[in-house]
């Protein structure tokens, strides 16, 4: 190994173990220096607790009416892949196509997904994909708060369930919900967070990609540091 390989390898390593001590410490909570927090803000659901399969699991939640969104919809849109991935995509939350199909990135967005992927040489079968909320918010308008908080605590059980060492999270309303911060995406990019035991990192998102090919080449960048960081620990 090189020795920037190494010293880099060390770095994550010291920093993970004070992650996991601070979180020893203060339970799911980190604090980092700029005092702002990351909080695991859904704990999956306790009436989850003995449901251990993602069949399962959608079995349960599906005809969920938690929210308005569940009056809309076509298709509650679960997630899709891997049940033992290492990898997991979380978008915002699913569009026309999806909704129409019930699977996530089916659309344009996920055809460049898929483009992405193979960019690091994973396949959509690979991999697992999902959304923050589950079901289409109309005319794609941005998920609500109070819409990620009911809906979130699913996604935690699907991570639970997963187990992945690595979650990538696509576009800023997904980042900045996800830990609980209101940085702009390019302060989340390039980072690598501690979510649910799994290591989080920050890119664009698909859909943003195709309205300003410009950020393509940043997404590459942070798909470089993921694949760095995968090929380190895997
Ligand atoms: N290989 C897998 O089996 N799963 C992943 O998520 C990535 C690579
Ligand atoms: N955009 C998302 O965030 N998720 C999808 O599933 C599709 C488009």
């Amino acid at each position: 190994m090189s020795d920037i390989r190494k010293e880099f390898k060390d770095i994550l390593n010291n920093a993970e173990s004070y992650l996991m001590q601070q979180e020893q410490l203060f339970g799911g909570i980190i604090y980092k220096t700029s005092a702002s927090k990351i909080e695991k803000t859904s704990a999956p659901l306790a009436e989850f607790q003995s449901v251990n399969s993602l069949d399962e699991f959608n079995a349960q939640i599906s005809s969920c009416k938690k929210c308005s969104l569940g009056d809309t919809r076509k298709n509650f849109v679960f997630g899709v892949g891997n049940p033992n991935a290492k990898v997991m995509f979380v978008g915002e939350a699913p569009g026309a196509d999806e909704d129409a199909q019930g699977e996530p990135f089916v659309g344009r967005a996920g055809q460049l997904l898929n483009k992405i992927l193979e960019a690091v040489q994973l396949k959509r079968e690979d991999v697992y994909i999902c959304n923050i909320l589950k079901c289409r918010p109309p005319d794609n308008r941005d998920p609500m708060l109070k819409e990620m908080e009911l809906c979130s605590p699913y996604l935690s059980k699907q991570i639970e369930l997963i187990k992945p060492k690595f979650i990538i999270c696509l576009g800023r309303i997904a980042a900045q919900w996800l830990l609980q911060t209101s940085d702009s995406l390019t302060a989340m990019r390039q980072k690598v967070y501690n979510y649910q035991g799994a290591k989080l990192i920050v890119t664009y998102h698909p859909a943003a990609l195709l309205r300003n090919p410009n950020w393509k080449r940043p997404t590459w960048e942070d798909m470089q540091l993921f694949q760095k960081l995968y090929n380190e620990q895997m």
